[in-house]
C-alpha cells in the first residue's frame, strides 16, 4: 500500500562527499520491508525523485542521497521543519527466502542506502549477515558506523585503496571467499571498475526479470564452497553484474531506473525480463537472480 504523506524534515546533513542523511519526521506506516522507497517532492521540480529507504521506525524516516543533478542539489538546501511530500511505501523490497542462513549484503556507492534497514531485517529475522560496501574513495565512505553498531562487522572496499580493501566489492568478495586472486587483473573487470565511480551509470540500463519474492535457495543453502548462501545487492548495474558472477548462489537485486510516476502508471520504467515485461518500480525494485537477464 502506498499513499502520499506530509513529512517533515527534521535533520538534513552532510555525512560524507555529496552524500547526506534526511529524517523525516510523520506517518511512516506505508513502509513494511526493507527495500521499499519513496518518492519525494522537491520544491520547484515537476517530477518526484525516488529514493531507498535507509531505515524507519513508526514515526521517522531516514533517507540517505546523493547530490546528482538539480534535483538532489536542491535537497541539501531544505531547511529543518519544511514539510515534504512524500509519495510511501513504494516497491516490493527485499524478503528472506527460507533456508538461507548466510546471507551476505553487497552496496555500492549509493547502492549502500537501503542497506541499513536491510542488515536491521536480517538480524531480526535470526541470521548473521555480512556487508561489504564498496565505494570510490574514503571521503564516500558513508553507513559503515551505523550498521557496525548492529553488531555486524563491515568490510569496506574502496577503488583508490583509501580505507579498506583496495578495489571493487567483488574484491571483498574474493578475500572473503579466501580467494587472493584479484579480479583487478582481469581486463573486463578493469572496465567495471571505472563505471562503478561513474554515479551515471547508477540509472540501470540491463534487461530485468520480475521478483516474486520468494527464491528458491535451496540448492544455495547446501553449497558451502562460498562463506555466503544468498547475496543481497544494490549499486550500480556494472557492479551487480559483476557482484553476480561472482556469488555463485542465488540472491537478490535491487535494480534502478529513471521513473516517472514510481507507482506503474506511466510505464517509464518497464523493461524485459525473463518472466516478460517489469516495472521496476511495481514489480520491482529488487529481483530474485534467478529472473535476471545479465
Ligand atoms: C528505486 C530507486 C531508489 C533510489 N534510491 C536512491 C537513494 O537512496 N539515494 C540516492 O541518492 N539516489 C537514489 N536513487 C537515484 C535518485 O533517484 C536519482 O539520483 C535522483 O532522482 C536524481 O535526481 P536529480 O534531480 O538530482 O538529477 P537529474 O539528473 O536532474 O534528474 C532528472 C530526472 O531524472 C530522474 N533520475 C535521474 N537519475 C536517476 C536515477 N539514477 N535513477 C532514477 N531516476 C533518476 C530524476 O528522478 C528526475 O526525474 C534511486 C533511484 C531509484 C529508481
Ligand atoms: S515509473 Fe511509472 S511505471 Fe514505473
Amino acid at each position: 500500500m502506498s499513499s502520499v504523506q506530509l513529512l517533515r524534515v527534521s535533520e538534513n546533513r552532510q555525512i560524507a562527499r555529496d552524500t547526506y542523511f534526511l529524517e523525516l519526521a510523520g506517518d511512516t506506516s506505508d513502509l513494511r520491508r526493507p527495500g521499499q522507497f519513496v518518492n519525494v517532492a522537491v520544491p520547484g521540480f515537476y517530477l518526484r525523485r525516488p529514493l531507498s529507504v535507509c531505515s524507519w521506525k513508526p514515526g521517522q524516516l531516514t533517507l540517505m542521497y546523493k547530490v546528482l543533478g538539480g534535483g538532489t542539489d536542491a535537497l541539501t538546501r531544505i531547511s529543518i521543519g519544511t514539510e515534504l511530500s512524500v509519495l510511501s511505501g513504494l516497491g516490493n523490497g527485499f524478503s528472506l527466502p527460507s533456508g538461507v542462513r548466510r546471507p551476505l549484503i553487497v552496496g555500492g556507492g549509493i547502492g549502500v542506502a537501503p542497506m541499513l534497514a536491510l542488515s536491521e531485517f536480517l538480524i531480526e529475522e535470526g541470521t548473521a549477515p555480512r556487508v561489504i560496501l564498496g565505494f570510490g574513495s574514503a571521503n564516500e565512505v558513508a553507513l559503515v558506523e551505523e550498521i557496525e553498531a548492529l553488531g555486524i562487522s563491515v568490510t569496506v572496499a574502496t577503488v583508490d585503496g583509501s580505507k579498506g580493501v583496495q578495489g571493487l566489492v567483488t574484491d571483498a568478495m574474493a578475500q572473503l571467499r579466501g580467494d587472493l586472486a584479484s579480479s583487478l587483473s582481469d581486463p573486463e573487470e578493469a572496465v567495471t571498475h571505472e563505471l562503478i565511480t561513474d554515479q551515471q551509470d547508477f540509472s540501470g540500463e540491463l534487461s530485468l526479470g520480475g521478483y516474486d519474492g520468494e527464491a528458491s535457495t535451496d540448492s544455495a543453502s547446501q553449497d558451502n564452497s562460498t562463506p555466503w548462501d544468498f547475496v543481497y545487492a544494490c549499486g550500480p548495474t556494472p557492479m551487480l553484474r559483476a557482484v553476480f558472477a561472482c556469488a555463485q548462489v542465488p540472491g537478490q537485486y535491487s535494480m534502478e531506473e529513471r521513473m516517472g510516476c514510481g507507482f506503474g502508471a506511466c510505464m517509464g520504467c518497464t523493461l524485459p525480463t525473463a518472466g516478460g515485461l517489469k516495472r521496476i518500480c511495481k514489480e520491482g525494485p529488487v529481483f530474485g537472480s534467478e529472473v535476471l537477464v545479465w
